[in-house]
């Protein structure tokens, strides 16, 4: 017989969104223009009207069971222009915090995910000699409605960031090749913005303060160990690095990769099996887990993303549990691991397509009419019982 285990008292289960993915008509954005610009890719246009209806998004989390919720502060809504910031748009990010706490859920706060404002890009972004400076003067505005947010991310994925505008960088577009590494000196960037950062909002906020990695629970094909470790540097080590000064650490994890001497290569045992063509792998959240206890020692873990790209809800809950199990592994090592946060609340714009749904709720295009899938009540109860 199966007996539930316990997770840490004051454990943080909630669900993860990012702006742009939710919010609709993110206009000032890199986003926008690559959106419009770039054939084959799908618009975000209205989004899930997230913008107006936020209030009700966080509703059904709490309603479900939930205590956490971690969402994104726009930069291209809150600078559309260079130097020019929106008092109208820090005030109704501050009324999100407000309403997450009103409704019983700790806000987790990510000021980048993804997108800058398209004037941000152009002027060279992070490559670009005041990108720092740029960055960390949107920060200081945003810190002045921080009052009381206890966890704050700077980077979403600083690593994927790499991925993507080096991919910019060489004309690869979206969907880049294969095994394609992220672009190290814009690492090196984001590495530097965040350790400016992060301090300072440490000191004018008092929150916790770190980043989130994009993790690949990678692991070594018999021949592959040295390559192993150059990938898992230019992957992940390097921003795990500077995750070590930091109050916590973002695990996000999705699925395993296999490296062999030439590189990444799909999991052999796993076909292209989720919505997104990545291996249905819920034990990549222990992998993930372990390696970064062992790059940045004792810091705090949340974890900030973890899902399945699904049509079939039933499938979501399977590999969801088997995760829980996994990460609930992991803590009785001695893992110190303080939340859990499903990717995603919403089916939400999947970067460039709407197809792969992650959500634990389903959303209507044309009404955004908003249905809870059975995979939310069913991990609010988890929640609500804090145990697996
Ligand atoms: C990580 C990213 O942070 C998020 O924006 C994305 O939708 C998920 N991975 C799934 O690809």
């Amino acid at each position: 017989m199966h007996t539930p285990r316990p997770f840490p008292a004051d454990f943080l289960w909630g669900a993860s969104t990012a702006a742009h993915q939710i919010e609709g008509n993110n206009v000032n954005s890199d986003w926008w223009q690559l959106e419009h610009s770039r054939p084959g890719m799908q618009p975000s246009g209205d989004a899930l009207d997230s913008y107006h209806r936020f209030e009700e998004d966080m509703r059904l989390l709490a309603q479900a069971g939930f205590n956490a919720y971690r969402f994104g502060i726009e930069w291209a809504r809150i600078e559309p222009a260079r130097g020019h910031f929106s008092r109208a748009l820090l005030a109704h990010y501050r009324r999100m915090i407000d309403t997450a706490r009103g409704l019983g859920l700790t806000p987790i706060v990510t000021l980048h995910h993804f997108t800058h404002p398209a004037w941000f890009g152009e002027a060279g972004g992070w490559l670009a000699a005041d990108a720092t400076d740029l960055f960390a003067r949107y920060a200081e505005q945003v810190c002045s409605i921080l009052d009381g947010v206890e966890w704050v991310c700077t980077f979403n994925e600083p690593n994927v960031v790499a991925l993507m505008h080096g991919a910019r960088r060489v004309g690869a577009g979206q969907e880049f090749p294969p095994g394609m590494l992220p672009d190290e000196e814009i690492g090196a960037a984001l590495v530097g913005a965040h350790k400016t950062v992060a301090p300072l909002i440490r000191d004018r906020v008092g929150a916790k303060v770190g980043w989130t990695i994009g993790n690949q629970a990678f692991q070594a094909a018999p021949g592959g160990e040295a390559k192993l470790a150059e990938v898992q540097w230019i992957w992940e080590d390097m921003y795990l690095e500077p995750a070590r000064h930091d109050d916590f650490v973002g695990v996000q994890t999705y699925t395993s990769q296999v490296v062999d001497e030439h590189g990444i290569r799909p999991h052999p045992d796993h076909p292209d099996n989720t919505l997104m063509g990545w291996a249905y792998r819920p034990d990549a959240i222990g992998i993930a887990v372990r390696h970064t206890r062992e790059v940045v020692g004792d810091v705090p873990i949340l974890i900030t993303e973890n899902g399945l790209a699904t049509d079939d809800d039933e499938r979501r809950i399977a590999y969801t549990r088997a995760a829980l199990g996994h990460l609930r592994d992991a803590i009785e090592e001695g893992i110190d691991v303080r939340g859990y946060l499903h990717w995603s609340l919403l089916d939400n714009y999947e970067w460039g397509r709407w197809e792969p749904t992650f959500g634990l709720v389903a959303v209507d295009h044309q009404t955004f009419a908003r249905q809870p899938k059975p995979s939310l009540s069913w991990l609010g109860a988890v929640a609500k019982a804090n145990k697996i």
